[in-house]
């Protein structure tokens, strides 16, 4: 959830490692930090708050500029609260070893004890501090050099990390180390730099290195070694980033956030891209493989994921009932990990991550493997831990998402349960008929989302209306039942107002006490075989007083009739529903957060990437 960054190399490393965190920035963004090798000292400065108060504080720190070998840190407090005292680099008692740290270090307190009973003073609340002081104490008794102390050191740990560290004494060496939090190695030519995610460093190079659990990397300006935690050596693949700097920019939007909404029919035409043959009427997924056979005779799919991903697993447990005719659960991978799930024989695992490297779905992940399951992942991010970890998947293809609130990468996810179900369907009893009916709607839904996305201002407009109020609902019913609860996540999440999502059914069952004057309620109502029932939903919300935004399929007249305001979509079948009333959704959250004034790409107390427990 952190974010790090470290440079070895000509250049001012100040200057990259800025740069570095403030594109990490939206990994967490309490508190942030920066160490620079200068003169055989180890200079620092952190700062409480946003990149800007650290970049400030530099102003002063000659040496920090001149430079050339450094680490930085942008923080997501979990051990201590957002100050300076907790940000990174975190120092050993001489001070001569800066570390800094993406992950939990869950035995700290029985490593803490054993560093004070050796006299280490402690300076932070941090569990990261403690790797620190352990790495000092196997430096100056026993290790041979840094990589070693820091060996004896991790193997002491239980928990999770990625971690750069360097030290005073070794001046010209970065000593780099993950389990279970992303750390990737860029090579440049003269140069190597490190980040927890690739954004930070793609302005320097597109050749990586992703470093697997348990390993560890040397760094010098000329050379880089790579051996595991136990000193074995490993050899390394340099491989290529896709994402373009262009891509992770704002691009004139406002925000990240209404950038990523505005390109969802970019981003559906790539992900359908080469998949969705229209010539042959078929679809295509190289990344299943040989695995499809197995997919084809399994008699359980368990969906995994968590926050909105575990929303499109849902829509993925209509879709494979509905399409495939596979029975489908969808779990929570928070609870799924620990709950001692039975996984029979033959079932498909699927996660579902925008990041790859969200803790709990990878946890769920490893559990489904280990109980025998058949795992694939469905992920955006190439090389993530999930896709790496997975017997096969198939990449979302959604670009570089920044926002804190998942947007495109949720409509991708869709586009990719789809297209699995209707491959599956069509192989085990499926019409040909009834494929390219469905093949041609999903070709056509980038367009229709184009026409959605039109009504921006009048969204807008129509928005500005309702931000007042303080508690919202949100209903559907069918596929629509996840967009729901989407749309009331979408909302919480960035403009802080209480929402609920429900399927519509539901409200009769107590919900509807909540209904006031005035009260928005979002209803997803477009053509399908529950509208009248919808329709009767709405009816019971009026009755109440409650004001009614609904999404309603174009045509549909009679609907302006219950509702005070519609937001028309396109049709489509109904399974392809979601791809297109999610939108909706993602517009009016957008536009509540920005008329309440709050930070849409950086709300309040979340991160982008939820690497811890
Ligand atoms: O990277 P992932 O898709 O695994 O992330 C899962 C959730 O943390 C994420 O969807 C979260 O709910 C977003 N803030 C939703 O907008």
């Amino acid at each position: 959830m952190c974010g790090i960054v470290g440079y070895v190399g000509r250049k001012k490393a100040s200057g990259v490692l800025i740069e570095g965190l403030k594109r990490l920035e939206y990994r967490g963004y309490d508190s942030s930090g920066i160490c620079v090798q200068h003169g055989g000292s180890l200079v620092f400065r952190k700062r409480a708050g946003r990149i800007s108060a650290l970049e400030e504080a530099l102003a002063d720190a000659p040496e920090i500029a001149a430079g050339t070998f450094g680490i930085a840190h942008t923080r997501w407090a979990t051990h201590g609260e957002p100050n300076e005292a907790n940000a990174h680099p975190h120092f050993d008692d001489d001070g001569d070893i800066a570390l800094v740290h993406n992950g939990i270090i869950e035995n700290y307190a029985t490593l803490k004890q054993f560093c004070l009973d050796k006299g280490h003073v402690f300076h932070s609340d941090t569990d990261t501090e403690v790797l620190a002081h352990l790495i000092g104490e196997f430096y100056h008794d026993g290790a041979s050099s840094l990589e070693e102390a820091v060996q004896l050191a991790l193997r002491e740990v239980s928990g999770t990390y990625g971690i750069a560290v360097m030290c005073s004494g070794e001046p010209d060496k970065l000593v780099v180390a993950r389990k279970g939090s992303p750390l990737i190695i860029g090579v440049g030519s003269d140069e190597y730099l490190v980040a927890s995610d690739a954004s930070a460093i793609i302005e320097h190079t597109v050749n990586v290195i992703y470093m697997n659990d348990n390993e560890m990397a040397v760094i010098t300006p000329d050379s880089m070694r790579t051996v595991t935690i136990d000193n074995v050596p490993v050899t390394k693949e340099i491989q290529q980033i896709e994402w373009s700097l262009e891509q992770i920019a704002k691009g004139g939007f406002e925000h990240f956030m209404l950038k990523e909404i505005f390109e969802q029919p970019e981003v559906v035409r790539t992900s359908l891209g080469g998949r969705l043959d229209l010539r042959d009427m078929r679809v295509q997924l190289g990344g299943l493989g040989e695995i499809v056979r197995d997919l084809v005779k399994t008699h359980k799919i368990i969906l995994t994921a968590c926050g909105t991903a575990w929303h499109a697993g849902l829509v993925g447990e209509y879709l494979f009932e509905d399409l495939a005719r596979i029975p489908t659960e969808v779990e929570y991978a928070s609870e799924f990990r620990y709950r001692n799930p039975i996984v029979e024989e033959g079932t498909v695992v699927i996660a579902l991550s925008q990041s790859g490297e969200t803790a709990d779905t990878l946890a769920a992940l490893r559990e489904a493997h280990d109980k025998g399951a058949l795992t694939l992942g469905i992920v955006n991010v190439v090389g993530s831990t999930i896709a790496r970890e997975t017997d096969a998947g198939v990449y979302l293809h959604a670009g570089p998402e920044i926002g804190v609130a998942s947007t495109k990468a949720f409509t991708c996810q869709l586009v990719v349960e789809t297209l699995i179900a209707l491959m599956l369907g069509r192989r085990r009893f499926m019409s040909q008929q009834s494929t390219e009916r469905y093949l041609k709607a999903l070709a056509e839904i980038p367009d229709k989302i184009e026409r959605i996305l039109a009504q921006a201002d009048a969204i807008r407009e129509m928005v500005a209306d309702y931000v007042d109020h303080d508690n919202w609902l949100f209903l559907g019913r069918g596929y629509n039942y996840p967009i729901a609860l989407e749309g009331a996540l979408k909302l919480k999440e960035i403009s802080y107002i209480h929402a609920e999502g429900l399927p519509a059914a539901e409200m009769k069952h107590g919900p509807i006490a909540l209904i006031s004057d005035g009260m928005p309620v979002v209803c997803i109502a477009p053509r399908n075989a529950t509208y009248a029932k919808i329709v009767g939903n709405i009816e019971e919300v009026r009755a109440r007083k409650g004001r009614i935004i609904a999404i309603a399929t174009e045509g549909d007249e009679q609907i302006e009739k219950y509702a005070d305001n519609v937001i028309y979509v396109p049709d489509c079948p109904v399974p392809l529903q979601p791809l297109l009333t999610v939108i909706p959704m993602q517009l009016i959250a957008y536009y509540a957060a920005v008329a309440r004034g709050c930070n849409v790409d950086k709300p309040r107390n979340l991160a982008k990437s939820v690497t811890v427990e």
